[in-house]
């Protein structure tokens, strides 16, 4: 099959949260089945090791209004694998900044600009792509091009596949988007992208798309209710025929304690003793008392009210004050929430430590090195850290939501097969209780060390992930008219 991917994010070339692994991850496996797949994304900025892109197409005039020179760009790429290869749209005014999703005043027209490019780069090659796969609101009027002003065209035959990671942020943006695509104007229509007197991307993707999908079976059946379709329900239920959940994997290259060159030590679940001294490199690294009799509880995350890590803020201090846990956490984004974390490390500095800012490495560290992982998500499409922190041995503290609730079972007293602690309510109480759960898991090392195993035992491969979206991809070919 031939597949074009296109998405904003692209690890290791560019990366925001999980959308750029996620992507990374599935265009590996699909590469690995043998088929033919390439993935488009922009050059920002911020993509390490520019000069070592090759050059695809040294200009190429792309099918959008106004000004023909700044509808101009060179595309560049990288190989990945035989038969795939990365595309970067290299266009310096949208995409030259350092940040992924810079606050700039021209931001539909440089999130449809790469998406345009990227069918455009196909027709110019004359590589025409089975399935166009589609990743979050950026790419969602892609699918509406193709069933209209690219309808005429070799990509008219194409499949569309949109992929939602995350339906709370859908791209509610300027109609003006309208005729810089060429797009029809009967598309401005509540039943159509029309939204709130804007263009909503999100919504012309789920309705033009001929799949669409989600990267959780729960979080499939979630987003068709009004709790959490964030208003866009009424138009997934109306594709619920079409919509399907498909789980996200790891990239064992990546995240993987017996290989990870981030580590003071590698480790797998045959010895776990090598962990500990991750545990010690972390409470070293962060200034913490460097101990092993209580548990270290991790956090690394966007902070977002999407994370839930607000409703932690209340529950942390009576555990520290104790001396009943450590906690480190690393992220940024609220400046509310980023101000709360610092002061809650400057208030517990021996047992509490607060990074702000991206970084991968740390990252890494804090996966091993820890003992508990926090997510207490409001809503999670799926979620990779659970994931990663699985792989790691570190058990996954999560609200059973989205993909939390798919990956994650929970430990009790009564069942001892569980891989993490899971809680059902959004809310402080939870999260006590939930911390308390870690705590008496902690205590008995010999019931820890079983969940630890059972957790590293999980499996979330990208190649069972990959082998769904070909059924997918399969099904998507055979309704194209
Ligand atoms: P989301 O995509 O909603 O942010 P996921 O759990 O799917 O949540 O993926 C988050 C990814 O982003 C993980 O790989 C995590 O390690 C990474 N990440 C998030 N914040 C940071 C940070 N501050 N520094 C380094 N990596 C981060
Ligand atoms: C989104 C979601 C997260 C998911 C990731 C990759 O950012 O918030 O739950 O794991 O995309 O699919």
């Amino acid at each position: 099959m031939k597949i074009l991917h296109i998405s904003p994010e692209l690890t290791p070339w560019s990366k925001a949260g999980g959308l750029g692994d996620a992507v990374a991850g599935l265009v590996k496996a699909l590469a690995a089945e043998g088929h033919e797949v390439h993935v488009v994304s922009p050059l920002y900025g911020s993509v390490p090791d520019q000069e070592k892109l090759g050059t695809l197409i040294e200009s190429l005039k792309v099918n959008v209004a106004g000004d023909p020179l700044r509808a101009t760009c060179r595309v560049r790429k990288i190989a990945l694998a035989p038969k795939a290869e990365a595309w970067f749209i290299e266009h310096n005014e949208y995409y030259g900044a350092r940040e992924i999703y810079p606050a700039q005043e021209n931001v539909a027209e440089r999130s449809c600009f790469f998406g345009r490019a990227a069918l455009d780069a196909c027709l110019a090659l004359n590589w025409i792509p089975d399935v166009i796969h589609c990743h979050d609101w950026t790419t969602g009027l892609i699918p509406v091009l193709l069933n209209t002003t690219a309808k005429g065209t070799l990509l008219g035959k194409s499949a569309s596949v949109l992929t939602i990671h995350n339906l709370q942020h859908q791209g509610l943006l300027s109609k003006r988007i309208i005729p810089f695509l060429h797009l029809p104007e009967w598309l401005f229509h509540p039943d159509e992208i029309e939204c709130y007197g804007g263009v909503n991307f999100l919504k012309g993707g789920i309705l033009h798309a001929h799949k669409v999908t989600t990267v959780s079976p729960t979080y499939a059946q979630e987003i068709l209710t009004a709790e959490y379709g964030f208003g866009l329900d009424e138009f997934l239920r109306r594709r619920k025929a079409d919509l399907t959940g498909i789980l996200n994997g790891v990239d064992m290259e990546e995240w993987n304690p017996a290989t990870d060159k981030n580590l003071a030590k590698n480790y797998d679940a045959k010895k776990l003793t090598n962990k500990a001294a991750c545990k010690l490199d972390l409470q070293k690294q962060l200034n913490l008392s460097p101990q092993s009799d209580i548990p270290l509880i991790g956090v690394v995350s966007r902070l977002w009210e999407q994370k839930g890590l607000d409703l932690a803020l209340p529950v942390l201090p009576k555990f520290l004050r104790n001396g009943k846990i450590q906690f480190v956490l690393l992220g940024s984004g609220d400046p509310t929430l980023e101000n709360n974390y610092k002061k809650l490390a400057e208030d517990f500095s021996q047992s509490a430590a607060v990074r702000i800012g991206y970084n991968n490495a740390l990252a890494h560290q804090i996966e091993a090195g820890c003992d508990f992982f926090l997510m207490p998500s409001r809503f999670e499409p799926c979620g990779l850290n659970q994931l990663y922190s699985m792989a790691y041995g570190t058990i996954p503290i999560v609200r059973a939501t989205g993909g939390l609730a798919d990956t994650v079972k929970t430990w009790n007293e009564e069942s001892a097969d569980g891989s993490g602690i899971v809680f059902n309510n959004s809310d402080s109480p939870a999260i006590e209780w939930a911390i308390n759960q870690a705590i008496k898991l902690y205590s008995s090392q010999k019931d820890f060390k079983s969940v630890q195993k059972t957790a590293m035992s999980s499996q979330f491969s990208w190649s069972t992930a990959a082998k769904e979206y070909l059924r997918t991809y399969k099904s998507a070919i055979q309704s194209v008219s």
